[in-house]
């Protein structure tokens, strides 16, 4: 089946644009118009690709804060460089679309909590405003973005969606309120929402985040130690950027999921940070490269990794990059786009 050639061709479509042929469009006609806010981002990137791949016409509407018009270079998609934040620019992008997939948030926790109103504005009152626009532009499907572990916070894991939310971090209060909205929404007005909570989420396209592969990898680069805060144990849920874009895509899909909907999309893998840089060291062939312990940093969550049974159940959503293939073939993309210079 083309989704699943998709998937573990992850390391030839990594390095190159996606054609058509990855794909076998479905569900959906060669007309369906989907708008993808924060489309130039990192998890917009693969997005976009499988998008316009199955048939769809994309249209994105990114302000470019974090996200690279170069994400879509070569990419049959238009880009709109605009705020969500901002009337017209939104309304414009939203007019004349069947659905929205919201991806654009400012997705910083350490930068949530030097600059919470910032992130309020961004995450929160900005999916109210795509919301909104939606609702008044009769725009029957929003998928948006949304958190596992910054929204529900220190829980015993695996966590998902009965699991009380406990932010730790305005920024997972942002998403949170963004939830709330996609909720009211869809009672309200009968706009069908599904927010779909990812893990951590790797893959292509990552290298403007400040993510731990990134700093795993650039050590790795530089011949200088990798550094655990902590003494290893803590734990995160890895997913891969593929599986999360299949995810979205089947959210956007899937005719019988009710409005208002949550869903963990995650690869239900508890990985520690130890285990994380042995696979680092193992991707780039330095086994024995230096790994440095200092001390934990206040305010981390220790484990956590989620179950996606519900997303399995309502979506048919599975993970499909195991950790173990996911992270040498990003070392090799990271050797092919990033390390090149
Ligand atoms: N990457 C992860 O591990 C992860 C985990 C959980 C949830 N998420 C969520 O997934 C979504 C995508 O994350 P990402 O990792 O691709 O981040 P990213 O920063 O690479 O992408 C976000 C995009 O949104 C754009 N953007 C930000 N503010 C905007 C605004 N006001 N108006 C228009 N565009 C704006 C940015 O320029 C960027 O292109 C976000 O909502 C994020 O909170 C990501």
């Amino acid at each position: 089946m083309a989704k699943v050639a998709y998937v573990t061709d992850v390391a030839r479509y990594s390095r190159r644009q996606a054609t058509a042929s990855d794909y076998t469009p479905f569900l959906v006609s060669d007309t369906t118009g989907v708008l993808v806010t924060g489309g130039a981002g990192f998890v917009g990137a693969t997005l976009v690709r499988r998008l316009v791949a199955s048939g769809y016409r994309v249209r994105v509407l990114d302000n470019l804060s974090t996200g690279d018009a170069a994400h879509l270079s070569g990419v049959d998609a238009d880009l709109v460089t605009g705020d969500i934040r901002g009337g017209r620019a939104l309304d414009d992008a939203v007019a004349g679309c069947d659905a929205i997939v919201h991806l654009a948030a400012a997705g910083s926790v350490v930068g949530s909590v030097a600059d919470p109103a910032a992130n309020f504005d961004a995450n929160a009152a900005g999916t109210f405003r795509v919301l909104d626009a939606a609702r008044r532009h009769a725009v029957p499907r929003v998928v948006l973005a949304s958190t596992g572990g910054a929204l529900i916070g220190d829980a015993t894991p695996p966590v998902d969606e009965r699991s009380l939310p406990k932010p730790l971090s305005p920024y997972g209060a942002s998403k949170l309120a963004a939830e709330g909205y996609a909720h009211a929404f869809a009672m309200t007005y009968g706009v069908r929402t599904v927010a779909v909570r990812f893990g951590n989420v790797y893959g292509p396209w990552c290298a403007r985040k400040r993510g731990v592969l990134n700093v795993f990898f650039g050590a790795l680069r530089a011949g200088e130690p990798i550094v655990i805060y902590g003494d290893g144990s803590a734990s995160r849920d890895y997913v891969h950027v593929c599986d999360i874009a299949a995810a979205l895509q089947l959210a956007l899909e899937s005719p019988a999921i009710p409005g208002g909907t949550v869903l963990h999309a995650a690869s239900g893998v508890e990985t520690t940070i130890t285990a994380l840089a042995d696979l680092c060291r193992l991707a780039a062939g330095r086994p024995r490269h230096p790994v440095e312990y200092r001390p934990a940093r206040p305010g981390e969550v220790g484990r956590n990794f989620a179950s996606y049974d519900l997303a399995r159940r309502l979506l048919g959503y599975s993970p499909t990059v195991r950790i173990e293939d996911g992270i040498p073939l990003l070392w090799q993309w990271f050797e092919s786009e990033v390390f090149r210079g």
